[in-house]
């Protein structure tokens, strides 16, 4: 017999219930053990909007990725590991090409990630297959601010379209990027991800001074205490400074300590935080990447 033919190869398939122990298991030595997957797991094994592959080698998940349908035309990769023991190998390469192939075959419209600045397989898989670095993003922190507001009325239901053409529209885009942040994941504003955020008891979508601006928050439980994260705002951008500081006295209002963006890393963009009291959390960054459809383009 051929002796290749009993050798383990590495197989990517869609992730089943049976590979969970082993990838968490592998999870806790991720990353100094920080590792976010354990506490999302079980969300993204039932969300039907995503899709988790495995890497299987010799009978055991050695690594993982997912893809996530955020929005029409808009996708998301995320959750791409490699068991430790196990990485150097290619696996890696193999998963991420595999899914490049599924959202090649069955995506449509962008395709984006986040992934540290420091994290140069990444960069390069990315980069052999055909993804552009957009932007880079990093943390800033303000504290809210003890001051009488009442410059934000919410978006109604029957309203969303207009606030995204006002998104779409809006001059301060050009300082803060075309992407916003919701819970990790980066979108254009569209009207299934806004309507999604007015679904959620933390989440707010609010025209401020009439409608000059809007400003979209998630709460980010991820801190201690959970604090409202701008994942949008959108204005004219000489009134940028000012609708940020609205929204610290608007985190103030509802009895947070601290209010956070994940934003756009230029020297306008920083200015603009700065002026209104918000300062860089750490040094850390993400580069944002995205590929176009070849084939179908947004709809
Ligand atoms: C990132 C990760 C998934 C990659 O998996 P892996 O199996 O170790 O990676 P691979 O061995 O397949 O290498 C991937 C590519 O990076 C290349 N690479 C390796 N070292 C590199 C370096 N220093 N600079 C640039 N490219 C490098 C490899 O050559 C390979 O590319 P190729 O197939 O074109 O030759 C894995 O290391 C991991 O789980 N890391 C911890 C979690 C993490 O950071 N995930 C990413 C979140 S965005």
């Amino acid at each position: 017999m051929n002796p290749t033919f009993t050798q383990p190869h590495v197989v990517i398939r869609p992730t089943l219930p049976a590979d969970t122990p082993a990838i968490l298991e592998f999870c806790k030595r991720i990353w100094g053990g920080q590792d976010y997957i354990p506490f999302v797991w079980d969300e993204w094994r039932g969300d039907p909007k995503g899709i988790l592959f495995t890497a299987e080698y010799a009978g055991k998940a050695v690594g993982i990725v997912r893809i996530v349908h955020t929005a029409p035309g808009q996708w998301w990769f995320e959750g791409f590991r490699v068991d430790p023991a196990y990485q150097g190998q290619r696996i890696g390469t193999q998963l991420h090409e595999y899914l490049v192939d599924w959202w090649l075959a069955h995506g449509d419209g962008k395709v984006r990630l986040w992934t540290n600045a420091k994290r140069v397989k990444v960069q390069h898989l990315c980069e052999r297959r055909g993804f552009i670095h957009t932007q880079t993003r990093g943390m800033y922190t303000a504290a809210p601010l003890a001051e009488p507001l009442e410059a934000f009325t919410p978006v109604k239901a029957d309203e969303i379209p207009s606030a995204v053409d006002f998104a779409r529209q809006a001059s301060s885009q050009s300082i803060s990027g075309e992407t916003m942040d919701i819970t990790w994941q980066a979108v254009t504003p569209n009207e299934t991800n806004l309507r999604e955020l007015l679904s959620w008891e933390t989440g707010r979508v609010l025209w401020w001074r009439g409608r000059q601006g809007l400003l979209c928050l998630w709460k980010n439980d991820e801190y201690r205490p959970p604090c409202p994260a701008i994942a949008l705002a959108a204005c004219e951008s000489t009134n940028l400074p000012a609708l940020l500081l609205d929204a610290r006295r608007s985190a103030h209002q509802d009895g947070f300590d601290k209010i956070v963006i994940n934003a756009r890393l230029t020297p306008e963009m920083d200015a603009t935080l700065t002026s209104a009291g918000f300062a860089r959390e750490n040094d850390d960054s993400n580069f944002e990447y995205e590929r176009v459809h070849p084939m179908h383009h947004s709809p």
